[in-house]
C-alpha cells in the first residue's frame, strides 16, 4: 500500500509588496534584494487575515482538483510556525470551517520544513491503513514575525498557503521521504520567544525574526545536497531520472545550487520565489501547485521535493504524480 497525491491547491493573499515598496521601509534597493536572493515581490496578509485563512482556501481548491467532498477527509495535518493561536491548533480550527469533526487535526512544526514533515508522516498513516484521504497543508504568516525596521530579514519573507490531498494508491505516488533535524544550529535561525519563556526585559528583538543569514545559507546549501544525495541512494537512481524538482524558495542561489548538482536545467525546476518570497512551510506546496495547474508538471512525471528551515529542520519527499 502507498499514499499518492490526488489534488493539490494554493491560495496566496491579495496584497502585493515589491522590492520598491521596501526601498520606502529600509536603506535597501531592488537590485541588491533580487542579485542576492531572486524575489522580486511577495504576497503580505491583510490585518484581519490569519494562517487559517489562507490554509481554507488551498484546502478547498486541492479538494476540488482532487473531485472530494470534505466529509471525506479523515485526516488533517497542517505544517505551520505560525498558528493563529497557541490552541485549538490550525487543523481545529480548519475542520469548523470546512464542517466537519471527528478526524485527528495535527499540527507540525519544523520551520520551512513543515509542509515535508506533515507529508512524510500523513504518508505513514495512509500506508498503514490509518487513513483513507488526508489533507496535508503548509501555511503561514511569516510576515507577522518580521521586524520590518530590519533590511537583513523584512526582504525575505512572505504569506501563503499550499495544500494537497493524499489517498492510498497501489502504485507508488510517495516513493519516499527522508527527514532530518540538527538542533546544534538553533541559534542560526530562530524566534526567540515562546509560551513557556520568561520574558527576558534585558534581551534585545524579541519579537522578531533572528537570522545570520550568510551562515544559513552554507549550512543550506551542503545539508540539501546531502538530501539529493540520500534521496537517489535510498532509490537505487541516478539523478538523470528526476523529472522535475519542486524545492523550497528560499533563496534563488540556493535552488540554483541544487539543481546543478542534479545536473537540471533551470526550466525542469519550478521556481516562485521572485513572485513569493520565503513561504516558509507554504513554499514546497505552493511551487507544486504552481507546477501542476500550468500544465509543466504532467501526471506519471518523477519529481524531488526540498526543504531546509529553521531548527535546522531538513528534508525531501520523492513522488510520482
Ligand atoms: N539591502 C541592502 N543591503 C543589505 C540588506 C538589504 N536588504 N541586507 C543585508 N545587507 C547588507 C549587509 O548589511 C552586509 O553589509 P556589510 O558588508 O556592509 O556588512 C551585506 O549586505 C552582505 O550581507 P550578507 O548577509 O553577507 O549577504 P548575503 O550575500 O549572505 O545575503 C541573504 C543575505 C540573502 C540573507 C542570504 O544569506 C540568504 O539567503 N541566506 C539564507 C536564508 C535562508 O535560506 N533561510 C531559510 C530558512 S528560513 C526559515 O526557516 C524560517
Amino acid at each position: 500500500m502507498y499514499s499518492k497525491i490526488v489534488g493539490t491547491g494554493s491560495y496566496l493573499p491579495e496584497k502585493i509588496l515589491t522590492n520598491a515598496d521596501l526601498e520606502k521601509l529600509v536603506d535597501t534597493n531592488d537590485e541588491w534584494i533580487r542579485s542576492r536572493t531572486g524575489i522580486e515581490r511577495r504576497h503580505v496578509v491583510a490585518d484581519n487575515e490569519t494562517t487559517c485563512d489562507l490554509a481554507e482556501h488551498a484546502a478547498r481548491r486541492a479538494m476540488s482538483a482532487a473531485g472530494i467532498n470534505a466529509d471525506e477527509v479523515d485526516l488533517i495535518i497542517i505544517g505551520t510556525t505560525t498558528p493563529d493561536q497557541l490552541f485549538p491548533n490550525v487543523g481545529c480550527l480548519l475542520q469548523q470551517r470546512l464542517g466537519i469533526g471527528g478526524p485527528p487535526a495535527i499540527q507540525i512544526e519544523a520551520a520551512c520544513s513543515s509542509f515535508i514533515y506533515a507529508l512524510s508522516i500523513a504518508d505513514k498513516f495512509i500506508r498503514l491503513g490509518d487513513a483513507k484521504c488526508a489533507l496535508v497543508i503548509g501555511a503561514e504568516c511569516l510576515t507577522r514575525l518580521i521586524d520590518w525596521s530590519d533590511r537583513s530579514t523584512c526582504v525575505l519573507f512572505g504569506d501563503g498557503a499550499g495544500a494537497v490531498i493524499l489517498k492510498p494508491s497501489a502504485q507508488p505516488g510517495i516513493i519516499s521521504t527522508h527527514l532530518h533535524a540538527d538542533g546544534k544550529y538553533s541559534d542560526l535561525l530562530y524566534y526567540p520567544t515562546g509560551p513557556s519563556k520568561k520574558f527576558n526585559p534585558t534581551v534585545a528583538c524579541q519579537t522578531a525574526i533572528q537570522m545570520k543569514g550568510s551562515e544559513v545559507f552554507k549550512v543550506a546549501v551542503t545539508k540539501l545536497g546531502g538530501i539529493v544525495d540520500e534521496t537517489l541512494a535510498a532509490n537505487n537512481l541516478d539523478k538523470s531520472a528526476i523529472d522535475w524538482l519542486v524545492p523550497h524558495q528560499a533563496n534563488m542561489r540556493i535552488i540554483q545550487a541544487i539543481a546543478k548538482k542534479l545536473e537540471l536545467p533551470m526550466e525542469r525546476v519550478i521556481v516562485t520565489v521572485h513572485n513569493q518570497g520565503n513561504t516558509s512551510a507554504a513554499s514546497v506546496p505552493l511551487a507544486l501547485d504552481t507546477g501542476v495547474r500550468d500544465g509543466r508538471i504532467k501526471p506519471g512525471s518523477l519529481i524531488l521535493l526540498e526543504a531546509f528551515g529553521g531548527g535546522f529542520t531538513w528534508g525531501s519527499a520523492l513522488i510520482r504524480l
